[in-house]
């Protein structure tokens, strides 16, 4: 019988230094020297409890009497300041936080568009938004001057993708990124995310109106894309509803897989070994991308908090509590993956956390993949010479963790 004990103590001050945040995985390693989970008694941390171990985050992740964080958490402590910020009204109504028969009835909705059949359907659409950006890199790059592989690539392909799958017309897709990305700054960790908040708001507010113009046009004139399926199908959304899942579905599908690009680029040209293997064989590239995806995840944590006392290997967590859930730290447990720092596509020791686990389960983690596998060995099948021209630009947030920049020579 497992004894319940009181955990451990840690604290998060030198995770969310500046210098932790460019390189938490020695504060993963020291976390994991103390045990899968563990307390947080410091009130400056904002959570009660940080869940590390790999064993530890499924079974957390899996806990019905732990929830993502739904507007009754802050309501329940007397905080009700969300309520003015468009951002966070967005995110409240959407599928992310959402619990419970509205979570099933707005996912089973959703996941229409990513069974197996919608996502094999998607893969010539990648592979068309993917040769139309290498183009466009040629073009900025033809003369040998450096180009922001970021910005020309990485952000564009999976924005595209997304736009492709929502219905978003071509012409409109260079508006999203600026947008999604000012949405997406106030999803990292500590207080200093509210400097965000206003233009997080704004950005809310034009996406919203704009989601609210394509919506009214595919109820008056359906397409084949997801917009139509999801207003002329059988579920029923409220029209907030289903705003704050589009903008957060296109928020969600984007510049997450943008740091998977990116980080992977950065990892593969490391390695100049290895893109021989990513370029031949679509197996080695699969392994590569699922190793891109535990050693450098574009997503560090998850959030829950309690309903009611629980348990998480051993340890207990009291009702009320915040539980911060550190996805990228269980890919480094040194239980579940030997050696955890090294780098190794051939690993075969079980699925990364990158996508979560449970009922939240990223309903994205196929297309990503195909994303990544498709855009790395296309991208050095183009341009064999392709090189780093200076410091990628620093990593310094753990949500939605990747380059700021990528200078690249192209020949
Ligand atoms: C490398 C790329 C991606 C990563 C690392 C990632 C990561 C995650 C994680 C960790 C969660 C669970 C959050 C939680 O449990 O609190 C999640 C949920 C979700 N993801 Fe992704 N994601 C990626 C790509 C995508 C894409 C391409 C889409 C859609 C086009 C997408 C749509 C979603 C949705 C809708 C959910 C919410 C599911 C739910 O709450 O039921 N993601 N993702």
């Amino acid at each position: 019988m497992t004894t319940i004990h009181t955990g451990q103590t840690a604290s998060l001050k030198a995770l969310l230094s500046r210098e932790g945040r460019l390189d938490p995985y020695p504060h993963y390693a020291g976390l994991h020297r103390l045990g899968p989970v563990c307390v947080l008694p410091d009130p400056a941390d904002r959570f009660d409890v940080v869940v590390h171990g790999y064993d530890a985050v499924q079974q957390a992740l899996r806990d019905p009497a732990l929830h993502v964080m739904t507007g009754d958490y802050p309501d329940r402590r007397g905080a009700q300041r969300w309520r003015a910020h468009a951002a966070l009204r967005t995110l409240v109504k959407s599928i992310f936080f959402t619990e419970g028969p509205d979570h099933s009835r707005v996912r089973r909705l959703f996941a229409q568009a990513f069974t197996a059949r919608r996502v094999a359907a998607l893969e010539p659409a990648v592979v068309r938004i993917i040769e139309r950006r290498l183009d466009r890199l040629a073009e900025l790059g033809a003369h040998g001057e450096p180009v922001d592989l970021l910005a020309e690539f990485a952000l564009p392909v999976p924005s595209d993708v997304v736009g492709e799958l929502l219905g978003v017309p071509e012409d409109d897709r260079d508006w999203f990124p600026a947008r999604v990305r000012a949405f997406g700054a106030i999803l990292d960790l500590g207080v200093g995310v509210w400097r965000y908040q206003q233009a997080a708001d704004t950005a809310a507010a034009e996406l919203t109106g704009y989601f609210a113009e394509l919506v009214a046009k595919r109820r008056a004139e359906p397409r084949d894309d997801l917009v139509s399926v999801i207003v002329h199908g059988d579920g029923e959304l409220a029209d907030d509803e289903l705003l704050a899942n589009l903008l957060t579905m296109y928020n969600g599908g984007f510049v997450t897989t943008t740091h998977l690009i990116g980080n992977g680029l950065v990892l593969l040209l490391n390695r100049p070994h290895e893109i021989k293997q990513v370029l031949a064989d679509p197996r080695f590239a699969a392994g590569f991308v699922q190793e891109v995806l535990r050693h450098e995840p574009p997503t560090h944590f998850s959030i829950r908090w309690a309903s009611a006392d629980t348990v998480l290997a051993g340890v207990r967590v009291p009702r009320d509590s915040r539980v911060l859930v550190l996805l990228g730290a269980a890919n480094r447990d040194p239980r579940q993956f030997p050696d955890p720092d090294v780098f190794d596509p051939d690993r075969d020791q079980g699925q990364p956390m990158s996508f979560g686990m449970g009922v939240h389960y990223c309903l994205g983690a196929v297309l990503s993949r195909i994303e990544g596998q498709l855009a790395l060995p296309m991208l050095l099948r183009r341009f064999p010479d392709l090189a780093l021209a200076a410091e990628p630009g620093e990593r310094h947030t753990l949500m939605l963790r990747g380059y700021e920049t990528l200078p690249v020579t192209l020949s």
